[in-house]
């Protein structure tokens, strides 16, 4: 019997990742569509903006630094492109300070794609981005100065422990060496003595266990340990940015029930995230950690500062506005429920869907088609509407695979409105961030036939 972090299931999950590669989201086998969705990195961008400016105001920073960003697991790229034209957007506006914004994935492939990417290159070249195998279990990282950390779905792959606390008593859930995650079965332990030397888990643990019970509940060892590597390359100044499946209230761990993994394709699963562990972790550092007040999604936003900041206004309104008040899964669930064919639905509801979603470029692309049926009366001032929808998707576009509906969708429906001037508009914009890996023309030309 092993604590659960020591199973070889997360052995066999690491090799499915690293002998995938980017077929891995190629194929659908592991869920992207709310971790990569252009709203979400509109939400992510305000917040890096936010927490600059706080930095900026408090005197930590100077607006001519220029700030790294580090994203954990960065599957595709989707988000990170989306992200890096949103932050470009606001600094511009507010003179912030420039990041540079770094890909990494574990796994030497999905790293090596990204390389090779001429979107990629392109904004390497201006400084904008840069590239690194980095693996969570094993943190390294020079000194950076501040540091924003973004894990989409990451630390819910990452290796946890599981407790339990009855009647008071602490155990910790043992599983046999040869499990499978989805039939997994625990023994449990009484933990007698400190689980763990690192004072920060120590610390988590001790708190999260203070009740009589009944408490259930995964601590993320590896993603705890992770921040604390990233905290310390920070000199202490660091902003993770959590999106994933999570328990967001103490309360929400107090049953009996063990924990379930829920499996992706042929070989990967996910945990649910403790959001109150993670919390305990920052204010352990002396940081704040904004979490929303009740579950709300099956992606849950949480911003941790384990920054040292004394106060931080402007993080704390980033954090009411794009995620306490309306966030990116309340945009994604409306956006994704809009029925197709529904005939009771204007050109403008439409458009405005597509807006108050930040035109993120999958949404398009399954609902310009359904503007079709307005050829006929559609007014210049929609269809120019319809232009801009499709244009800021396109900035946010990234071209990861040769069936990706988004460009075709996008030139059939301006085909249909005679705005062939918008689709060489397309071309070019295509061509300049992605070089000759598309040809938004040939698109257009097999879209005639
Ligand atoms: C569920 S996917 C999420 C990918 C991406 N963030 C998204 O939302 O589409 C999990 C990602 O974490 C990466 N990963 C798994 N174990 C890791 C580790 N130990 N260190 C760094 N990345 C890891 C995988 O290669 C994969 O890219």
């Amino acid at each position: 019997m092993t604590p659960l972090s020591e199973s070889p299931i997360w052995r066999r999950q690491r090799e499915f990742y690293e002998q995938k590669g980017p077929a891995a989201w190629i194929e659908d086998d592991i869920p992207w569509h709310m971790s990569s969705h252009a709203a979400l990195a509109h939400c992510y961008a305000r917040l890096t903006a936010a927490w600059i400016d706080d930095l900026v105001g408090a005197s930590r920073v100077e607006r001519t630094q220029t700030v790294r960003v580090i994203e954990l697991g960065s599957g595709a790229g989707r988000f990170a492109y989306a992200f890096v034209q949103a932050y470009e957007e606001i600094r511009r506006t507010l003179r912030l300070p420039r990041i540079i914004y770094t890909l990494t994935d574990f796994a030497e492939t999905n790293v090596a794609a990204f390389r090779a990417h001429p979107a990629w290159q392109a904004l390497a070249a201006e400084g904008l981005a840069d590239f690194m195998v980095f693996d969570a279990e094993r943190p390294a990282l020079a000194a950076t100065g501040p540091l924003v950390c973004i894990a989409n779905y990451v630390f819910d792959s990452l290796p946890q422990d599981y407790f339990r606390v009855a009647d008071g008593v602490l155990s910790e859930g043992h599983v046999p060496a040869l499990s499978q995650a989805d039939t997994l079965r625990f023994d449990y332990a009484v933990v007698a003595g400190e689980r763990y030397a690192d004072p920060a888990l120590a610390a988590v643990l001790k708190e999260l266990s203070a009740t009589k019970g009944p408490r259930s509940f995964l601590l993320p060892t590896v993603a705890l340990r992770c921040l604390e590597a990233l905290r310390a390359a920070a000199g202490g100044e660091l902003l993770a940015l959590v999106g994933d499946k999570a328990h967001v209230r103490i309360e929400d761990h107090d049953h009996d029930r063990a924990p379930i993994a829920v499996l992706h394709g042929a070989g990967a699963f996910s945990f649910n995230v403790s959001f109150p562990a993670l919390a305990r972790w920052t204010e352990h550092q002396g940081g704040r950690a904004h979490v929303p007040a009740q579950r709300q999604s099956a992606f849950e936003i949480c911003a941790l500062a384990a920054d040292g900041l004394s106060a931080a206004p402007r993080l704390a309104d980033a954090y009411a506005e794009h995620v306490a008040r309306v966030s990116p899964s309340d945009l994604h669930g409306i956006a994704a429920h809009v029925p197709p064919s529904f005939a009771g639905q204007s050109f403008d509801y439409y458009l405005s869907v597509m807006r108050a979603a930040a035109c993120d470029p999958s949404l398009v692309a399954r609902l310009v088609p359904e503007l079709m049926r307005y050829k006929k009366d559609a007014r210049s001032s929609q269809v120019l509407q319809l232009r801009r929808v499709i244009a800021q998707a396109a900035r946010v576009y990234l071209h990861v695979r040769d069936k990706d509906a988004f460009l075709s969708a996008a030139v059939t429906v301006l085909q249909a409105f005679d705005a062939s001037d918008a689709i060489e508009e397309l071309a070019q914009q295509v061509e300049k961030t992605h070089g000759a890996r598309v040809d938004v023309r040939a698109i257009a030309r097999a879209a005639l036939r």
